[in-house]
């Protein structure tokens, strides 16, 4: 059976010799015609899909002009899709004053397709400052199309409602891993070998932890749920390895950017808090 298969698919350039120049003359005008019709419809969809669009800034509290921003406020830009961590740098999001630079730190939020910079201080009352934002890009998105900034004047007052805590892993797993996704990640045979039944097993299996599947993605990186691929697989993000999780199911029913689910959005707290 092998034999006959592999005889039959064999390359024969004894035929193309027995060609009548007839035959030729007619290969002369149809094989570019051939060439050009293949080229023709796959033209369009293959650059479509190798160009992805654009990631588009929508937003950006304060908005440009504002006053009065409370000298401890953060500076949110907001895109059309999730803005790829590895992305966000001193190099494409940037805090002036003046024209000296402000030392500021950079999250991603994956929820609401966000980047929040935070300056190391308070800033200064009453100062005009400057936020910068360039080639920033999505997990499905090419570089953001050209360099867009805000302008600013600061106050002389504090933001005034305090942060939220962030949730423990205790709540996290009685309320999201134990109900949704231990009936398959438990025990010594469990799912990439990733135990979530107890608090310890859980915390033991991401905190820190290097994906089995997906190479040099780290499963929960503390303190930023942006570059935890546990999130990316909680948001079904393309260019991930492997199912969504859970892997079917009706939750989470909204995973785009500005959801309101709450367990997404604990587990995305309990990363950030840690
Ligand atoms: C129906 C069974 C099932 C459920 C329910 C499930 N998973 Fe999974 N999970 C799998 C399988 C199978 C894999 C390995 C293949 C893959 O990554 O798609 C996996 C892989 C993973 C990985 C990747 C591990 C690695 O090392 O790359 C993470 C993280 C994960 N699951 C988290 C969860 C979380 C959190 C939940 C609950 C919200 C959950 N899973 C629910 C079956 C499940």
């Amino acid at each position: 059976m092998r034999q006959r298969l592999s005889s039959e698919v064999v390359f024969q350039p004894g035929r193309a010799q027995g060609m009548s120049p007839r035959r030729a003359w007619l290969a002369v005008w149809l094989v570019p015609l051939w060439l050009g019709g293949c080229l023709w419809t796959t033209d369009e969809p293959y650059l479509a899909n190798r160009q992805p669009p654009p990631l588009e800034l929508l937003s950006v509290e304060p908005a440009s002009g504002a006053e009065g921003v409370p000298i401890d406020g953060d500076v949110v830009f907001f895109f059309d899709a999730p803005v790829f961590p590895q992305a966000v740098s001193r190099e494409t999001v940037w805090l002036t004053a003046s024209t000296s630079e402000i030392p500021s730190s950079r999250r991603v939020s994956l929820l609401d397709c966000s980047v929040t910079l935070r300056p190391h201080e308070p800033m200064l009352p009453l100062l005009l400052y400057r936020a910068e934002v360039a080639g920033l890009y999505g997990f499905d998105r090419g570089a953001m199309a050209e360099a867009q900034e805000v302008v600013f004047t600061t106050g002389d007052a504090t933001t005034t409602s305090p942060a939220p805590a962030p949730p423990t892993i205790e709540e996290v797993q009685s309320t999201v891993f134990a109900p949704r996704c231990a009936g398959c990640h438990v025990g010594a045979q469990a799912p990439a070998g990733l135990d979530l039944s107890t608090v310890d097993a859980a915390s033991e299996g991401l905190v820190g932890r290097k994906s089995a599947l997906f190479d040099g993605a780290t499963l929960v990186s503390a303190g930023r749920h942006g570059s935890s691929y546990l999130m990316w697989k909680l948001l079904d993000l393309p260019a991930v390895f492997g199912d969504p999780m859970p892997p079917a199911g009706d939750w989470p029913s909204d995973r785009g950017c500005g959801t309101r689910d709450e367990e997404l959005r604990m587990v995305a707290h309990w990363i950030d808090g840690l």
